[in-house]
């Protein structure tokens, strides 16, 4: 595929290693759908997480039609992807999730939804933009209230980044999308910084038309704080 592609190296990553220990649904689900929508027999760099260098996947052939793509990034229990699969039928959507027991939630919700355009990646999706997809290939990128990293020695990990905001201004076409979301002002305030001087994008900021309100947002919004829906164009 693309051999310029700009490589991302991510010792620091934006998540938290946590158990994957199951309920006994989220295991269920599991067993029955992961074949079906789970893309986990991706090259693996040995005795590493991190995917290998020559991992590639084929969009059209893992939905069976070629269609706008949109990749989420870190969908927790795949609450925004499925509202939007069932909203947006005639979008392909690849999710990125390293919790498998949220990967799990997310193919009971799947099933229940009967949608047919989502599959899951249990990958880290800032590795995955970087290695499986080519120059202008994503419609859309959405990140919904990623993981806020609020101390100073952690912002490190936060997943928009400016190396980050280079690689998504790579892979999507001219005129896609960006949206994220965030219930944290602080994260707000960082985004702003790192994308509207960035000469790839346009802001166009206003909530995805679709977009759930999923847990996230209600806890924020419980805990008396503003949601800030962003939007950032790829200029053509
Ligand atoms: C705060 S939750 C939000 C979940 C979801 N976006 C929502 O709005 O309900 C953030 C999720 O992102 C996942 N995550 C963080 N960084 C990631 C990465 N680089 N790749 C894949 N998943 C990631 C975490 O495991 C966690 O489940």
């Amino acid at each position: 595929m693309n051999d310029q592609r700009p490589r991302v190296r991510r010792e620091v990553v934006s998540f938290v290693r946590r158990s994957t220990r199951m309920n006994e649904s989220q295991r269920k689900a599991w067993d029955a759908h992961r074949d079906a929508w789970v893309i986990d027999d991706l090259p693996m760099v040995e005795m590493h997480t991190s995917l290998a260098p020559e991992a590639t996947i084929d969009p059209a052939a893992i939905f069976g039609r070629a269609a706008p793509l949109a990749v989420e990034i870190g969908s927790g229990a795949g609450e925004n992807a499925v509202a939007l699969a069932l909203a947006r039928p005639e979008v392909n959507i690849i999710a990125f999730e390293v919790f498998l027991p949220a990967v799990a939630s997310t193919l009971s919700r799947i099933a229940r939804a009967g949608v047919t355009n989502v599959r899951i990646i249990p990958r880290d999706g800032a590795q995955g933009l970087a290695t499986l997809f080519g120059t202008g290939e994503l419609a859309e990128l959405w990140t919904f209230f990623p993981d806020p990293w609020h101390k100073g020695r952690h912002h490190k990990r936060r997943l928009v980044n400016p190396g980050f905001a280079d690689l998504v201004a790579d892979r999507l076409a001219p005129g896609g999308l960006w949206y994220l979301a965030t219930d944290w002002a602080d994260y707000a305030e960082h985004v702003h910084e790192v994308l509207d001087e960035h000469p790839g994008f346009a802001a166009e900021h206003r909530r995805m038309p679709h977009r759930p309100e999923t847990k996230y947002e209600r806890r924020g919004i419980e805990a008396g704080r503003r949601i800030h829906d962003l939007a950032y164009r790829r200029r053509a």
